[in-house]
């Protein structure tokens, strides 16, 4: 090794030892005399101090040295004198006096600062990721993102799951997202499909008897990409016979919350893990990954104005919608500006309008409320009755703002919910070191896809319906509940699975439902109806996000992307190889692609 030690684990207990380190030169500061460098390893930055008296060579040598050059230093640690020490820094007790440099590479001025926080163009970030890598946030991320795989891997290996890699280059398996597709050279105008998870990889493993599996598993998903995410991921994909729901609720709970108090003690959970309906979820956080941190629980006005004189509502009742609300506490004595720029959120989220009504705190309680205590996006439209009982629904006190979404249960739960979670964080309702893990149970088997006129799977189509329901399934589709459940924390999906049909003639009833005739069933799910005839264990399992629960339990991350080493934009460029690129004719020609010009 070029190093004997790492420059970032030097500590007081080394004073007096002779040292030689290696790595980048983080800073450099000249103090007449003496300089000064930073040095940068992986483990840390420890101060080396260049001495004209007792080293006059590598003094002469270290006035070249230039941010990021990497050097090779021999030196002696050295007890700070008191009143130079650095409480902030790990190696802050030390110093080392150099004897002897030696520059192993020289460095061009980077194109950002590696050595500061300085907000820095994301585009130019990842153009440059090996640099970007090097700042110390960058390497904590992924470390701890290794330090969370090592745990996962450790603690399914003491449970007896076998980790067990499947193929990349497959037939389609459905998430719902499009497919990336792998043309064959040797097969004329086939494809490969990336999988979009290992789904039926891992129910095949479990009709092979291994009872328990687990992959750190690389999936691919051609979908519009956001900050949570990306194209190519990696899921912890598990699975496991003879269960039961509950046994995989539990596995998923302990795993969870263990993985917290380990690798992220800096975060409270709150144990057990609560349970919630998903019809419960939607109706009163809006969206079936709830930020159960604070309350601001959504309200159902529908029944409350019913007899309503304002149009706008009337006429949304007439259309079978609904009309809910939430209270934005303290936001009533502001600018009619600040209720303004929530209606253009709502827009933005997709909301035809949105009615606000600020209550002043002028009046001492809802019941005495005048006209000049309330502000309304309304107007005259809602009686002074009829805003009291709305305030008495929603819970909100003078000095509240309440915000009315009117219209189709889906858009209005949308964007009650997205403006809850934005005022949730503007509001400063929610403890960032929460990690408000929930449950989320009770999903629908089916959603009625409007587009296309047919119902979808919401989880996957090998998700099991609830026993009891599966009698609904050729009548009443909309009504049957999957055996399928969901993590969330604070606002995010973390993870999801059900327990799996494994029986054929239940799988080719609920493909029947989604709309594949027996001949597509065939062609498309074969392999898996046909191992389900020999013998196949009752089944279930899960998958969760790696970047996400990364991204959760680091301190600070942004993105998904900020835990991945090398992620692709929000475009799905990959700015430091340029990917996607063409390919030369020759290639093409192999493949036997032509390439048709828009
Ligand atoms: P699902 O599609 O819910 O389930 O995915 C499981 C988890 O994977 C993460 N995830 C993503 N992370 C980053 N970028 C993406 N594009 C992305 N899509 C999903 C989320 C999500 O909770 N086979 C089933 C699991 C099962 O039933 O066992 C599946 O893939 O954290």
């Amino acid at each position: 090794m070029l190093k004997t030690t790492n420059a970032g684990d030097l500590r007081a207990a080394h004073a007096g030892q002779t040292v030689t380190l290696a790595g980048w030169v983080h800073r450099r500061r000249d103090h007449g005399n003496l300089i000064f460098i930073d040095l940068r390893d992986r483990a840390g930055v420890a101060q080396v101090v260049f001495n004209p008296e007792l080293a006059p060579d590598a003094h002469n040598d270290a006035q070249r040295l230039r941010s990021e050059w990497v050097v090779q230093i021999v030196g002696e640690v050295s007890l700070r004198p008191e009143g130079s020490r650095n409480d902030n820094l790990p190696t802050g007790e030390i110093e080392v006096f150099a004897k002897e440099l030696k520059v192993l590479a020289e460095s061009k001025t980077p194109p950002f600062y590696i050595n500061e926080d300085a907000q820095v163009d994301e585009l130019l970030r990842m153009q440059y990721r090996y640099l970007d890598l090097r700042r110390p946030v960058m390497r904590d991320y992924l470390l701890l993102r290794h330090r969370i795989v090592k745990f996962m891997r450790d603690y399914l290996d003491e449970r007896d799951f076998a980790e067990i890699e499947t193929p990349i280059l497959i037939k389609s398996t459905p998430e719902g997202a499009r497919d990336y597709v792998v043309p064959s050279r040797v097969y004329p105008g086939k494809f490969y499909a990336l999988p979009q998870s290992p789904q039926q990889l891992k129910q095949l493993l479990m009709v092979s008897g291994f009872e328990r599996y687990f992959q750190i598993a690389r999936c691919f998903r051609d979908e519009d990409l956001r900050a949570d995410r990306q194209p190519e991921f990696t899921q912890l994909d598990l699975e496991m016979s003879f269960v039961d729901r509950e046994d995989i609720l539990a596995l998923m709970e302990d795993l969870h919350v263990s993985l917290v108090k380990t690798l992220a003690p800096h975060l409270t959970v709150r144990t057990p893990i609560p349970r919630i309906s998903h019809a419960e979820s939607m109706a009163k956080y809006g969206t079936d990954r709830p930020d159960i941190r604070f309350e601001m629980h959504l309200a159902d006005l529908t029944n409350v104005l019913s007899g309503t004189g304002f149009r706008v509502f009337q006429s949304v009742i007439a259309s079978k919608g609904v009309i809910k609300a939430i209270a934005a506490p303290g936001m009533g004595d502001g600018t009619r500006r600040q209720a303004d720029d929530l209606v253009t959120l709502a827009r933005n989220f997709g909301a035809q309008g949105l009615v606000t009504i600020a209550l002043k705190s002028t009046a001492s309680s809802v019941e005495t409320l005048t006209g000049d205590d309330v502000q309304s996006s309304a107007g005259k439209g809602l009686a002074l009755e009829e805003i009291q009982s709305i305030a008495r629904t929603v819970g909100a006190n003078p000095g509240d703002l309440i915000l009315i979404a009117a219209g189709p249960a889906n858009t209005v739960h949308t964007v009650l919910g997205q403006l809850r979670a934005h005022l949730g964080h503007k509001l400063e309702l929610v403890d960032p070191n929460e990690l408000a893990l929930v449950f989320i149970i009770d999903f629908p088997l089916f959603q009625w896809n409007e587009d296309e006129n047919r119902w979808d799977a919401v989880h996957h189509p090998f998700t099991a319906p609830k026993d009891e329901h599966i009698g609904l399934l050729e009548t009443d589709p909309g009504a049957v509940h999957a055996n399928a459940y969901d993590i969330a924390a604070n606002g995010m999906e973390l993870a999801g699975g059900s327990i799996r049909i494994h029986r054929r003639d239940l799988q080719e009833r609920v493909f029947k439902v989604l709309g594949y005739s027996a001949e597509q069933a065939q062609d498309r799910f074969g392999q898996l109806l046909e191992a389900f005839e020999y013998g196949a264990p009752p089944h279930g399992g899960f998958a969760g996000g790696i970047e996400r629960i990364t991204m959760m339990l680091s301190k600070g991350a942004q993105s998904i992307r900020d835990v991945m080493a090398f992620p692709k934009t929000q475009a799905g460029v990959d700015p430091l190889f340029g990917a996607p690129d063409v390919v030369e004719d020759k290639h093409l020609k192999e493949l036997h692609i032509k390439i048709v010009e828009e």
